[in-house]
């Protein structure tokens, strides 16, 4: 990870210095200095471009005037009253991305600013959370880069009046940074390195942030009857495995009841017999993103010592078609006692789900569960890759999720959930079926498949990240490949509505 420290801001002797600007292009104490000192290059610059100061926009200054700099880097944090979190991670994220790959050292100044709407040091901490998320790189496999294409940047100083603060700050946010870039190394990986006995592998190296990690092989698996998750794995090769997480951080009540997550880990997904089209079936070595958030939500939790109780139980298997693979036609007993005619076996997830979700119940008797998957195409035709999709059966929890969803940036749109959805997915030789018998709202009807394994009066959201888990062209606070979507979400959730101060 990139190194990062916290010191005042100053003018750097080389390099690249970055600013903050509010909106239509206001600059601050420490950028009004700096526009004297270079005869009014940054006001002058400003006038003549279309920088406005809006979130993630940047303006560069080439060898500015009088200044021993490489360049000078405007970044925009829009209007500073109104300014969140969420903001300065995207100035620390375009600060990053500006400089292009052409510095190996840089100092980012969090500007005064009037009316600011958090403390500077608050800005700052945040800063340097975005600058790592946008710094990340899944470049292990890439052994031809020639020099000048790899990522410069070494060591980013973030500077402000109170680096002590923020450094402290910062210590709540680092574990966040590196439960990130756990979930997207697992995602990234191909299927060929990660499968369920080496994913389960990594989740084991989590033990030492005080995490308790339970592995379930195969066998433990058929005697708790989890035939439903069984019955995916059995074309595959690679035996399936469920892994178990937790933190009992609240070390006033260790016995109160956690809050469970509950991940979709399937480590490839050809669809089973049901196979997928060849064009773009290599997207589905992510189909494991569920799994792998809320192993980096728990690594984020547990890394910043959270005061709260969470579990998390992940379903790890590989989808494959084979002579001793899955039918449609098939009829399995979930580990709920519920059977389940396979219709298609490329929806696979819930199935998966079916039996963790159970799981999770049974063991943890959770206060309350969310659960993650890239569970449906449905939701990528819906809400694109700008929302996931959340479904749940109560309106305090489903709300929220949604306001930690804002306030991390990680968005959520919630989706109806009706007794005429889930009728559809009645069967009439098993208790149901696992697709719809009806055309449309496929995310919805494989939500209501999920729900008819959650125990009456268990608080349960379902988060369906199919669009949001990866990023082809890449977005602000990722360079393209894997998101991470939801560790910042749930772990600003257990800061918000599990822990106590
Ligand atoms: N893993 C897929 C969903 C998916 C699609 C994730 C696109 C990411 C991008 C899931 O297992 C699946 O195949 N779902 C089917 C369900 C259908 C058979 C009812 C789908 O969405 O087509
Ligand atoms: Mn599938
Ligand atoms: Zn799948």
């Amino acid at each position: 990870m990139l190194h990062l420290a916290f010191d005042l801001p100053t003018l750097p002797e080389e390099g690249a210095l970055a600013v903050t600007v509010g909106s239509n292009g206001v600059l601050g104490a420490f950028g009004l200095k700096l526009d004297r000192k270079t005869g009014g290059a940054l006001s002058r610059a400003i006038e003549t471009s279309r920088f406005k100061g809006k979130k993630d926009q940047t303006l560069t200054l080439l060898a500015p005037p009088r200044l021993p700099l490489s360049r000078l880097i405007l970044v925009g944090i829009g209007d500073p009253a109104s300014a969140t979190e969420d903001l300065f991670v995207h100035a620390g994220a375009a600060t990053v991305s500006a400089l292009n790959g052409a510095e190996s050292h840089a100092m980012l100044v969090l500007d005064s600013m009037k009316n600011l709407g958090l403390t500077e040091a608050e800005a700052a901490s945040q800063a340097a959370l975005g600058t790592q998320l946008r710094a990340y790189r899944f470049g292990k496999y890439v052994t031809k880069k020639k020099d000048d294409q790899k990522p410069a940047l070494k060591k980013l100083i973030l500077a402000c009046k109170e680096p002590a603060a923020a450094k402290t700050l910062y210590a709540r946010l680092a574990p966040v940074a590196h439960g990130v870039t756990f979930a997207r190394d697992a995602i990234n990986e191909p299927a060929n390195v990660l499968y369920p006995e080496s994913f389960a592998e990594r989740l084991t190296a989590l033990a030492k942030l005080g995490i308790k990690v339970d592995v379930l092989d195969e066998k433990a698996l058929k005697n708790l009857g989890m035939n439903a998750l069984l019955g995916v794995a059995q074309g595959s090769a690679r035996p399936p495995c469920l892994v178990s997480l937790q933190w009992l951080g609240d070390t006033a009540a260790k016995n109160k009841a956690p809050v469970c997550f509950v991940g979709k880990g399937v480590t490839f997904d050809s669809g089973g017999i049901s196979l997928k089209p060849s064009s773009g079936m290599e997207e589905m070595k992510r189909d494991m993103a569920g799994a792998a958030a809320i192993a980096g939500a728990m690594a984020a939790v547990a890394g910043r010592k959270a005061k709260a109780n969470v579990a998390a139980v992940v379903g790890l298997v590989e989808n494959m078609p084979s002579g001793n693979a899955q039918r449609p036609g098939d009829i399995v007993t979930s580990a709920s006692g519920q059977t389940i005619e396979i219709i298609n076996t490329d929806a696979e997830g819930r199935l998966v789900l079916a039996d963790a979700l159970w799981y999770a119940q049974k063991t943890f008797k959770p206060r309350c569960i969310v659960d993650m998957a890239t569970l449906t195409g449905a939701i990528v035709m819906a809400l694109g890759h700008e929302f996931a999709g959340l479904f749940s059966n109560d309106d305090t929890l489903s709300d929220q999720l949604t306001r930690s969803g804002k306030r991390s940036g990680e968005l959520l749109w919630r989706f109806p959930m009706t007794e005429a959805f889930d009728r559809v997915m009645d069967s009439s030789v098993a208790d149901m079926r696992n697709t719809s018998s009806a055309k449309g709202a496929g995310s919805i009807t494989a939500a209501q498949f999920l729900q008819r394994f959650i125990k009456e009066g268990t608080p349960w959201a379902h988060l369906d990240i199919a669009g949001t888990a990866w990023q082809e062209k890449g977005k602000p606070l990722c360079v393209g490949g894997a998101t991470a979507f939801g560790v910042r979400l749930l772990d600003r959730f257990i800061a918000d509505y599990a822990e106590h101060a």
